[in-house]
């Protein structure tokens, strides 16, 4: 039998360099397991349209059943390192490490172009001929489509897991943390005091939207190309639901061209990455921010730090370095995506092999991430004691104050004038508003009376948010509730 999928109309060999440079085993070896519940579903179909007779269809479902395990020992002829190393020095094409969905294995791959030729390749040396049968009606631009589709979304399954298990993680920190105050920023200056755990839950939100956003996307690609042919259709009157429902797929997709040229949901998958790294990549700031001893806010972790090689003093916060690294990564594989789609004619092209590499790398740079997350939020301790002081400090109560005034009726605008004065009188003398004393503010406003220091309190303060949504402690408590609950739903 042919060792190539499409040579009959060929007379000339491929030049070496070519043939391994277009091939794209190497990469989407990834997606084996894919292929082969995508193949088993296919030979069922078949199967149905009197293809393969029911003995045929039980032998080629066997067969593809015991692919890995062939794959594996396989790999165990590498194990002989002299020889492995002998391969690598040689660098013969189709032996090398690959990572694929069942692990990282030294795999022999003798000539398989890519994850359709290697199955056909196996099954072909595991149930002989029968083997040929599997490729009727259906075509690798159909396969690809489905893998691809079949990866993604398991991957979004398991980013909506690690988004959720983080958020547990936030939440219970914030519950932790009871009444901690810090003080928020706007311009990355001082504002208002805010609770710890109003803070934390800002980014549970965050989180909430990119659920929602992998969530809607996984609704959207869940259809199946298989039945689309190469590009007009399957050529046999294949019953198409029976694929989608073997492959856990809403229904069929409803126009071949389409099916087999979409990459929208792995355009969709890398943009809710994107944006998710662009979250993770503010917290990780924040927190890089916050343990500097300009800040001194935070104790970072030991476990997720490292020291420096020549400064014996330092602990570095590399975790979260590397998070707002990765998280250009993720803004990366999804601009790839785009140019990648950008202008291709209808229907399948050989670049969309290219846009294999971004989904694997968007979706290891993210469960990555996101499973160090947790811990790692866990592991962090704050310091409330320099919280409190620099919540205290700078007059994060004046809109507070402005706000005492106004509930003595002086208009809104006016109380904010002369809160200002008052914090110029203290800038000059040194003082915090509350260090002021009630003479020196009737100088101000005759609306000034004793009343005027408990309404500036630091429990004052944040109570006086009192809206949904504010930081006033009760509301606080209540959106932690909320956001628990919404979790668990
Ligand atoms: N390896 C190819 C890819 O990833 C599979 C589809 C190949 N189709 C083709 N007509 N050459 O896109």
């Amino acid at each position: 039998s042919p060792t190539k999928m499409w040579s009959g109309r060929f007379r000339e060999p491929l030049y070496p360099g070519f043939e391994s440079w277009q091939a794209s085993f190497r990469v989407d070896v990834r997606l084996l397991r894919h292929e082969l519940e995508a193949s088993k579903a296919h030979a069922k179909t078949i199967a149905a349209a009197g293809i393969l007779t029911p003995e045929e269809l039980a032998t080629t479902l066997e067969g593809l059943d015991s692919i890995p395990k062939r794959g594996a020992e396989e790999a165990t002829k590498l194990t002989n390192m002299a020889f492995y190393a002998e391969i690598m020095k040689q660098r013969m094409p189709g032996i090398g490490m690959v990572h694929s969905s069942l692990g990282s294995l030294p795999m022999l791959y003798p000539n398989a172009e890519d994850i359709h030729h290697y199955v056909e390749l196996q099954l072909n040396e595991l149930i002989g001929t029968l083997a040929l049968k599997l490729h009727t009606g259906r075509s690798r631009n159909e396969q690809i489509a489905t893998d691809m589709r079949l990866f993604v979304r398991e991957a979004i399954d398991e980013v909506i897991q690690g988004l959720k298990n983080w958020s547990v993680a936030l939440i219970t920190l914030a519950e932790q943390s009871g009444e901690t105050v810090m003080p928020s920023y706007t311009h990355l200056q001082r504002a208002e005091p805010v609770l710890i755990a109003h803070w934390l839950l800002a980014y549970v939100e965050m989180l909430a939207r990119d659920i929602s956003r992998f969530q809607d996307a996984r609704k959207r690609m869940n259809l199946c190309p298989l039945g689309s042919g190469a590009i007009a259709g399957a050529t046999l009157a294949l019953d198409r639901t029976i694929t989608a429902r073997e492959l856990g797929f809403d229904a069929p997709t409803p126009n071949s061209m389409d099916a087999t040229s979409d990459r929208d949901f792995m355009l969709d998958f890398t943009q809710a990455c994107a944006t998710l790294g662009l979250h993770i990549s503010r917290f990780a700031e924040e927190i890089t921010l916050h343990a500097t001893a300009e800040f001194g806010f935070i104790d970072l972790p030991e476990a997720f730090s490292t020291g420096s090689s020549a400064m014996p003093q330092k602990k570095n916060p590399d975790l979260t370095e590397l998070i707002r690294g990765k998280s250009a990564r993720l803004i990366g594989s999804a601009t790839t995506l785009s140019v990648l789609i950008k202008g291709l004619p209808l229907a399948y092209n050989k670049d969309l092999q290219e846009g294999q590499e971004p989904i694997f790398d968007a979706a290891d740079t993210v469960t990555g991430m996101l499973a160090l997350l947790p811990a790692f939020t866990a592991a962090l301790k704050f310091k409330p004691a320099r919280l409190k002081e620099a919540a205290e400090t700078g007059y994060l109560n004046a809109m507070a104050g402005a706000t005492y005034l106004s509930n003595k009726g002086v208009p809104f605008r006016k109380a904010h004038e002369i809160i200002g004065n008052a914090v110029r009188l203290g800038l000059e003398s040194g003082r915090e508003l509350n260090a002021l004393t009630l003479p020196e503010l009737q100088t101000l406003s005759p609306e000034f009376a004793e009343d005027f220091y408990q309404a500036i309190t630091l429990e004052a303060t944040l109570d006086c948010h009192d809206v949904i949504g504010g930081t006033a402690r009760p509301r606080v408590s209540a959106a932690l509730v909320t956001a628990k609950a919404r979790l668990e739903k």
